[in-house]
């Protein structure tokens, strides 16, 4: 037996559960983490088999159309996430932190995590930055928030960081991102995603936490990856980072379907019977004969 989209049709699966991806970790089986902003993709990523669903604020970017993540609000990831949380039931979901959420502290994260978990039926909060968010991390974990922490790149920071570019590059840099990701650790992250930075820096971070790493452009030593849903299936090329494997091509598919149309019905070959409604000839006649009498006076 299958379902429509091929895979084995079983009972629900339980959910994944955050103790469940550090067991992960610990028994070397990798994470998979994919993004999603809507109930009809995130079934789709549940059906696929992924342990994890992150509603990303890069949704800015692949579905609301702006340069950046930075103009992203609490209303936008709020909205999207409670439609990935009714489309998915097995992934753990994870709600993204957007700029000016919690950077004022630790009053203001814990006002908006809450509102993820509350109002958005997400399973954890992820925030970007390094020890400048650990006091925050800390807040939030003590009060019984799971939160997955985010250094290398993060695209909240672009204009400091002056582009998406790849981070700890120099042994300093590298030491500092690792010191950093201890510091998450120990205020309490379960994870941490790891973003543009070079392989063996993620490689001898993912040695060191006991937390498991999610990577992305990190290479392939990192406890998990996770990639955006537009950029894997081809649905957004404004910016195309090396790291973002293209494994279909929906955008140029969507096209060509939209294109189709736009013939058929210019053409007039578009709806045939097959896709029309008719109704019994005695209704139809008695109609034509009415309309008849209203022209003719
Ligand atoms: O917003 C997002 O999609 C992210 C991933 C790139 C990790 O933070």
């Amino acid at each position: 037996m299958s379902d429509q989209y091929g895979g084995a049709s079983a009972p629900a699966p339980r959910k994944v559960t955050v103790p469940d991806l550090v067991a992960m970790k610990r028994d070397q089986k990798r994470i998979t983490m994919m993004t999603a902003y809507d109930a009809a993709f995130a079934r789709l990523v549940d059906q696929a088999g992924i342990d994890v669903i992150l509603v990303g604020d890069s949704l800015g970017m692949v579905v609301l159309g702006y340069p950046t993540t930075v103009p992203v609000t609490m209303d936008d990831m709020v909205r999207h996430a409670a439609a990935v949380s009714r489309g998915a039931s097995r992934p753990l979901l994870v709600g993204d932190m957007p700029f000016g959420s919690y950077q004022a502290g630790p009053a203001d994260a814990l006002h908006n995590a809450a509102r993820f978990l509350k109002e958005a039926g997400m399973d954890s909060v992820k925030v970007e930055g390094g020890a400048e968010v650990v006091e925050t991390v800390r807040a939030l974990t003590a009060n019984g928030i799971a939160v997955m922490a985010h250094v290398g790149l993060t695209p909240q920071r672009v204009a400091q960081l002056g582009g998406f570019k790849v981070q700890a590059k120099t042994a300093r840099a590298a030491r500092k991102l690792i010191d950093d990701a201890l510091a998450l650790e120990d205020a309490g992250a379960f994870s941490i995603v790891l973003e543009s930075v070079p392989a063996p820096v993620a490689a001898l971070a993912t040695e060191h936490l006991r937390i498991p790493t999610i990577g992305i452009g990190a290479g392939v030593d990192c406890d998990g990856q996770v990639l955006v849903l537009h950029d894997v299936l081809g649905l957004f090329g404004d910016f195309k980072p090396k790291f973002a494997k293209r494994y279909a091509d929906l955008g140029a598919q969507v096209v060509g379907a939209l294109r189709e149309f736009d013939r058929e019905v210019r053409e007039g070959s578009f709806p045939t019977a097959d896709e029309t409604f008719t109704m019994k000839e005695s209704e139809l006649l008695s109609l034509q004969r009415s309309m008849a009498q209203q022209k003719a006076g």
